[in-house]
């Protein structure tokens, strides 16, 4: 059986490197630390786990990541990277790199459990972070027809008549308590052709909910250039262009000529996987990365 670490294979990890050029002594803030993929690398070259921030909101990532030698030495918060980055802010703390590998890890996918995957039967649940109360199954059975509708056009990016339909089929057939329930009943009235799983892009919507993702993103990149030294680079991987325009804008507006820009960019296009990773490494396929650097 493989260890979360085996399931969990790092995306652009030599980009990561390339772009966010670290060096020895450096101070590193990995928000998204999942099973310190990128991390062990970074500090391979760091030589500097004193003064590393790894953050995660999931308990098993954090629990992992302690047990894994050359990060044994690093601060470990678990926490939502944005409640993670206001208190390092209060502390005053700095660092010249930071890293966001935004979503899910393999690990949370793969454990049927957890609830992520439209794929395995387990409960609906998809909470990162197991302290929060709001799950899936209480998402799905307690919004409204209108609103299911409106979070499956928004987060899931279906067309208007699909969700329409899928959020009728799941006001009908609630309540819904396991992800193979719900699977099933969106695959029945999606009547999509595509090549992915006519349930995904339902899956995704109601785990950017219950994770809040997308707001937890947009507040938190003007924190972490904050708690950029200056020369400080800052690395985003998004999997969803609903992640990479906040990214995107977020840089753009702030690297603008002027007085005001805090920013410069490292990364004028997205970088995205070569096509062996992605043979070698699917998730990767969706990846794209972008870095900046701060003035
Ligand atoms: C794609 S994985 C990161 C993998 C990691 N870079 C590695 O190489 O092992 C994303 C991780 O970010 C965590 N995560 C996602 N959103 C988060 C948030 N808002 N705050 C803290 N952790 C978050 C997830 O729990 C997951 O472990």
């Amino acid at each position: 059986m493989k260890t979360p670490q085996q399931l969990h294979i790092p995306v652009l990890l030599d980009s990561v490197g390339r772009y966010l050029a670290p060096r020895a002594g450096e101070k590193y803030l990995d928000l998204t630390a999942g099973y310190g993929g990128h991390a062990s690398e970074i500090l391979k070259i760091t030589q500097n786990p004193e003064q590393a921030v790894l953050v995660d909101r999931d308990k098993n990532a954090i629990r992992e990541l302690k047990n894994q030698c050359g990060l044994a030495n690093a601060e470990f918060l678990h926490s939502d990277f944005l409640a993670a980055a206001k208190k390092l802010q209060d502390s005053g703390r700095k660092f010249n790199l930071i890293l966001m590998d935004l979503g899910v890890s393999s690990a949370q996918l793969n454990l049927p459990e957890r609830g992520f995957s439209f794929q395995l039967d387990g409960p609906l649940d998809m909470r990162m972070d197991e302290r929060q109360s709001r799950t899936a199954a209480e998402v799905v059975n307690r919004s409204s027809e209108k609103a299911l509708c409106e979070m499956i056009v928004k987060y899931g990016q279906e067309p208007v008549k699909v969700a329409n339909r899928i959020a009728h089929a799941i006001r009908l057939n609630r309540p819904f308590s396991t992800t193979k329930q719900l699977a099933d009943t969106v695959a029945k009235v999606h009547h999509g052709r595509g090549k992915i799983h006519p349930a995904t892009r339902t899956f995704q919507a109601i785990r950017i909910v219950v994770n809040d993702e997308l707001r937890q993103l947009a507040e938190v990149l003007p924190i972490v250039v904050e708690l950029l030294e200056s020369g400080g680079r800052i690395g985003v991987i998004s999997f969803h262009s609903l992640e990479d325009v906040i990214v995107k804008n977020y840089f753009n507006e702030h690297s603008r000529s002027g007085f005001e820009a805090t920013l410069s960019l490292i990364t004028k296009k997205p970088v995205t996987a070569s096509p062996s990773e992605i043979v070698y490494n699917p998730r990767s396929r969706s990846a794209k990365l972008r870095v900046a650097v701060k003035k």
